[in-house]
């Protein structure tokens, strides 16, 4: 069970150098993460090393982001994407995130992730547009709420002139 903590407005951010960097098992149970993700996030290595990584998930985080997250990565492709994860303290923290899953992907080892520090721009654009995803999602209800918001942020997108894979790849 993840503990309830009041997400607040401070913000933490990641210096130009900086890479978080974590490894799951198959669940997304964290099995490994380094000196940064520790600091960034505010917990210790033995509060993190066993829990899911929803651990740090923030309730401004559209459901439909992780959803694509997943299932992206358990065909063995790899997933970009600019994530708010939430502090223990509550504070946040933006990042550029890189998925892939540990080859070969029939086995099921589980996967890796890579962050590093977000174009403000990017964050600038996308966080009126999870807004929207996250208020829809509520608004519809379980059953429906990941296709409505993945609607919008597709069209947000479109809209933008681009296209999810184009916007979230950043090199
Ligand atoms: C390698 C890996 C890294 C992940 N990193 C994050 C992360 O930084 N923040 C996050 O909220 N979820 C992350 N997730 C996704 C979580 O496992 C989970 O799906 C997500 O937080 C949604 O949680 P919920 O289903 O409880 O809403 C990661 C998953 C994997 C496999």
């Amino acid at each position: 069970m993840k503990s309830k903590i009041t997400p607040t407005n401070i913000e933490t951010k990641l210096r130009d150098n900086d890479f978080i960097v974590s490894k799951t098992d198959s669940k997304g149970i964290i099995t490994y993460c380094n000196q940064i993700f520790i600091e960034m996030s505010g917990y210790s290595e033995q509060e993190l090393i066993g829990k899911q990584h929803n651990i740090i998930r923030h309730p401004d985080m559209p459901r439909a982001a992780f959803h694509l997250l997943w299932q992206t990565i358990k065909t063995g492709e790899e997933f970009f994407a600019y994530v708010k994860n939430m502090r223990k303290d509550g504070g946040f923290y933006w990042v550029y995130a890189n998925v892939t899953a540990r080859l070969p992907v029939e086995k099921n080892l589980g996967y890796y992730s890579v962050r590093r520090k977000p174009s403000q721009q990017k964050i600038d654009l996308l966080s009126p547009i999870y807004a929207e995803m996250v208020a829809e999602e509520k608004r519809v209800g379980a059953k429906d709420a990941i296709a409505a918001s993945t609607e919008i942020l597709l069209a947000k997108l479109d809209q933008l002139g681009t296209t999810y894979e184009e916007f979230s790849r950043d090199y």
